[in-house]
C-alpha cells in the first residue's frame, strides 16, 4: 500500500548510514510500488555538489549496496528523479533558505538526521528558526543516543526545545526485524504461550546477539563506548523488553511503550560477579582488538555476558541471560526461551537432553524453532529423544511477498505516523539509568576485560556464568 507524498529530508546523505541502508532501503520500496508519485528525498550534506554528481553519488550507493536491484535501470531513473540535493551547513547558517524553498506545503515533512548526535540539537533549532518544521513534521535521530544518562537527557532536552515528543523517532534498528516484531506476534495472537510465559514454567531465558565481524572502520567511537553501550543499552535491552513486558492493552504507540518502560524500571542492580566483559584477542589470522583500534592499552570490552534479574512478579526467580560481542565464532543472534522440566518423569532419563526450548532466531535466517522431546522412533522400546520444530520465515512468507530490511520499515512508519518500534525519551533515559551504574562499577575498579580468541565463543568465564547456576549457553551456529 502506497504510503502518503512526502519530502523527506536526510541531513548526512553522503555518510556510511545513508549510502549503505538509508538509500538502498528507499530504493527498495519504490521498486515494491510503496513510494508514491509524489514522494522527494532531498538529500543534504555539508559539501558542495551538483545535482549530476550527486545523482552519480546514489546511483553508485545502490549498485554497490543494493547490487540486485540497481541493475534496472529505469527503475533507478524513475528513482533518482524523485531526489534532489540541497547544501546545509548545520552549524553555520547556510543553506537553510534553499532547503525551505524546496519543501511543498501540503505534504508530509520528514528531517531525518543521520549525522553525528552533536549535530541533533543544532539541525533541530535551525529547522524551527528557519521556520522549515511544522507541527506536523517528524524528526528521526540515529544511535548512539546518548552515551550515559546525562548526555542522553540533555539530547532529549534539545530536540524537545524544538519538536514535541509525537514527533521525534529514535531508531533502534533492531525493532525493524521482521523477528522483533514477530515476537509480539507469537506473544499476544497466540493463546499457546502466553500462559506459560512466566517464571512458574520457564527456567530462564537467554539473549545472545554474536557477530562474527569486527569493529571495522569505526575503532574511534567503539573504544569509547564499547559493547555494553553500542549494543546491550539498545538492541538487546528492547529484545529482553519484548520477551519480558506484559501484554499491552491495544497496539498503540505508548501502550507499547509503556510496558517496555516497566520493564526496564523493574530491572533489579546487577552485580560486578554477574558480569563478564571480554576482548578479543589475536587468533585465527586476525589482529587483536588493541592493534586494531590502535590503542594498547584499551580496557573497552568488545564482549560481554550478564545475568539480569527482573523484579516482578511474572519474572522473579527466571533469570535473563545476555551476551553479545564482535569478532565470535558466528553471526548469530536468537532469543532462546528455555522451559522448566516436567515436575515428575516416567521415561528412562535421556543422556544430555537439553529441555523444551523456544528458540526465536533473529539473524542470520529468521525462524522459530521449538525443541521438544518425542519417543525415539522404531522398535527399541520407549525411550526418549529430542527434535526440532522449525520455521523459517523466508519459507513461510506468503507468495510475493517481500522481506524487507529493518530501515525500509522503520521509514515507512514514519511516513505513517507511528511511532510503535521507535524509542520514546523516558525508554532510552531508563535504560542508561540502569546501564550507567554498571559502566561505572567497573571503571571504578579499573577492570581489565577478559581476552578471548578472535573467532572463538568469548571468554570461558561467560560460560561460567551459566554453568555456576547449572545452565549452559545454546551453541553459537
Ligand atoms: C549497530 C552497532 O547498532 O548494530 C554495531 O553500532 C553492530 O556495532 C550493529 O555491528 C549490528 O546490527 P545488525 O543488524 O548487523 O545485527
Amino acid at each position: 500500500i502506497p504510503v502518503d507524498p512526502f519530502d523527506l529530508v536526510i541531513f548526512g546523505i553522503t555518510g556510511d548510514l545513508a549510502r549503505r541502508k538509508i538509500l538502498p532501503g528507499l530504493f527498495h520500496r519504490a521498486l515494491v510500488g510503496q513510494l508514491p508519485e509524489g514522494a522527494r528525498v532531498i538529500g543534504s550534506a555539508r559539501s558542495d555538489m551538483e545535482q549530476s554528481e550527486f545523482q552519480d553519488m546514489v546511483r553508485n550507493s545502490l549498485l554497490e549496496f543494493a547490487p540486485g536491484t540497481a541493475a534496472d535501470t529505469d527503475a533507478l531513473n524513475a528513482f533518482l528523479d524523485k531526489l534532489s540535493y540541497v547544501r546545509v551547513d548545520a552549524t553555520g547558517g547556510g543553506g537553510w533558505s534553499e532547503l525551505a524553498k524546496l519543501l511543498r506545503p501540503d505534504v508530509i515533512r520528514a528531517f531525518y538526521l543521520s549525522v553525528s548526535p552533536s549535530l541533533f540539537g543544532p539541525i533541530a533549532a535551525s529547522l524551527n528558526t528557519h521556520g522549515i518544521a511544522t507541527p506536523q513534521s517528524r524528526i528521526v535521530v540515529e544511535k548512539p543516543f546518548g552515551h550515559d544518562l546525562e548526555t542522553a537527557r540533555s539530547l532529549n532536552a534539545e530536540l524537545r526545545r524544538n519538536f514535541d515528543e509525537h514527533q521525534i523517532y529514535r531508531i533502534d534498528h533492531y525493532l525493524g526485524k521482521e523477528t522483533v516484531q514477530n515476537l509480539m506476534a507469537l506473544r499476544f495472537a497466540n493463546s499457546l504461550w502466553e500462559p506459560l510465559w512466566n517464571a512458574t514454567h520457564i527456567d530462564h531465558v537467554q539473549i545472545t546477539v554474536a557477530e562474527s565481524i569486527g569493529v571495522g572502520g569505526r575503532g574511534d567511537y567503539y573504544d569509547r563506548s564499547g559493547a555494553m553501550r553500542d549494543m546491550v543499552q539498545n538492541h538487546l535491552m528492547q529484545l529482553l523488553c519484548l520477551t519480558a513486558m506484559e501484554p499491552p492493552s491495544k497496539l498503540s504507540p505508548n501502550a507499547v511503550r509503556d510496558e517496555k518502560v516497566k520493564v526496564i524500571e523493574a530491572l533489579e542492580p546487577v552485580a560486578q560477579d554477574d558480569i563478564v566483559r571480554g576482548q578479543y584477542r589475536q587468533a585465527a589470522g586476525n589482529d587483536s582488538y588493541v592493534d586494531h583500534v590502535g590503542n594498547p592499552d584499551s580496557r573497552t570490552e568488545s564482549f560481554v555476558a550478564m545475568k539480569v534479574n527482573i523484579g516482578n512478579w511474572r519474572w522473579a526467580g527466571t533469570p535473563f541471560y545476555l551476551r553479545t560481542g564482535k569478532k565470535l565464532r558466528a553471526r548469530c543472534s536468537e532469543i532462546v526461551v528455555m522451559f522448566r522440566d516436567p515436575p515428575h518423569m516416567i521415561f528412562p532419563k535421556l543422556e544430555g537432553r537439553r529441555g523444551n526450548a523456544l528458540i526465536i532466531r533473529l539473524q542470520p535466517d529468521e525462524g522459530i524453532t521449538l525443541r521438544t522431546t518425542i519417543k525415539e522412533p522404531g522398535p527399541g522400546g520407549l525411550r526418549l529423544a529430542e527434535v526440532t520444530l522449525d520455521m523459517t520465515f523466508a519459507d513461510a512468507l506468503s507468495d510475493g511477498a517481500e522481506a524487507q530490511d529493518a530501515y525500509e520499515r522503520l521509514i515507512m512508519d514514519v511516513i505513517r505516523g507511528d511511532q510503535t518500534l521507535f524509542m520514546r525519551g523516558d525508554e532510552v533515559e531508563a535504560a542508561w539509568e540502569w546501564a550507567d551504574p554498571l559502566i561505572a562499577g567497573w571503571a571504578e575498579a579499573h577492570q581489565r576485560p577478559h581476552p578471548y580468541d578472535a573467532g572463538g565463543s568469548g571468554p570461558e568465564d561467560a560460560l561460567m556464568l551459566l554453568h555456576r547456576d547449572g545452565r549452559r549457553w545454546r551453541e553459537m551456529d
